[in-house]
C-alpha cells in the first residue's frame, strides 16, 4: 500500500487537521512503542482505503479515525489503575478534545466515541464506525508485535554478545 502522503484525496481531505498545532503534539507522546500521531494516520488511512473500496463515507472515516487517540495522557508510563481508566475513557477524552479544534457530525463522533468498544460499553451506531474500531484493533496488534519482535531481537543481541564475551 502506497504512503498516505502520495495520496492527494486523502491528504486533501485531512490536511486542516494534520497542521493543527495541537494535533501535531501527539507525535511526542508514545503509543504501542510509536508515537500517537504515526499510529493515528496509520488507522486514518487504512480506514479511509478499506471504507472507500466498500463505498462507506470515506470523508468522514479518514478525518474521524486521524481524530480517534487525539489525547495527551502518556499511558505507557502510567501505573496499572490509570492505565485502565484511560484505557475505556480516551475515546472520550479524544471527543472532547477534537470538538475544541472541529464542527463534527453525528456520525464522526460515534467513530471517535466507539473505537474502544466492546473495552468501552458504547456500541458503534453506524459501518464507519465498525470499520475503524476494526482497523484501530489490528493496526494496534501489528504495531505491538512490531515492537516485541525487535525487543526479542535486541535481547537475543545481547545474549549472544554476553556468550561471545563469556567464551574468550
Ligand atoms: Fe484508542
Ligand atoms: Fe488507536
Amino acid at each position: 500500500m502506497k504512503n498516505h502522503t502520495d495520496n492527494q484525496e486523502y491528504v486533501s481531505l485531512v490536511q486542516d487537521i494534520l497542521e493543527n498545532q495541537e494535533f501535531q503534539k501527539l507525535q511526542g507522546i508514545v503509543h504501542h512503542g510509536h508515537n500517537r500521531l504515526d499510529h493515528s494516520l496509520r488507522v486514518s488511512y487504512f480506514s479511509y482505503r478499506i471504507g472507500k473500496m466498500l463505498t462507506l463515507d470515506y470523508r468522514k472515516i479518514a478525518r474521524a479515525a486521524l481524530l480517534h487517540d487525539f489525547f495527551f495522557e502518556d499511558n505507557e508510563s502510567a501505573n496499572c489503575k490509570t492505565r485502565v481508566k484511560t484505557l475505556v475513557r480516551h475515546p472520550e477524552y479524544a471527543l472532547e478534545n477534537a470538538s475544541k479544534y472541529y464542527d463534527l457530525t453525528e456520525m464522526e463522533r460515534d467513530i471517535i466515541v466507539t473505537h474502544m468498544f466492546p473495552i468501552s460499553p458504547r456500541v458503534p451506531k453506524y459501518l464507519e464506525s465498525w470499520l475503524v474500531d476494526l482497523v484501530d484493533d489490528c493496526v494496534s496488534v501489528s504495531e505491538k508485535l512490531y515492537l516485541a519482535r525487535r525487543e526479542f531481537s535486541t535481547a537475543m543481541s545481547f545474549v549472544f554478545f554476553c556468550f561471545i564475551n563469556y567464551l574468550r
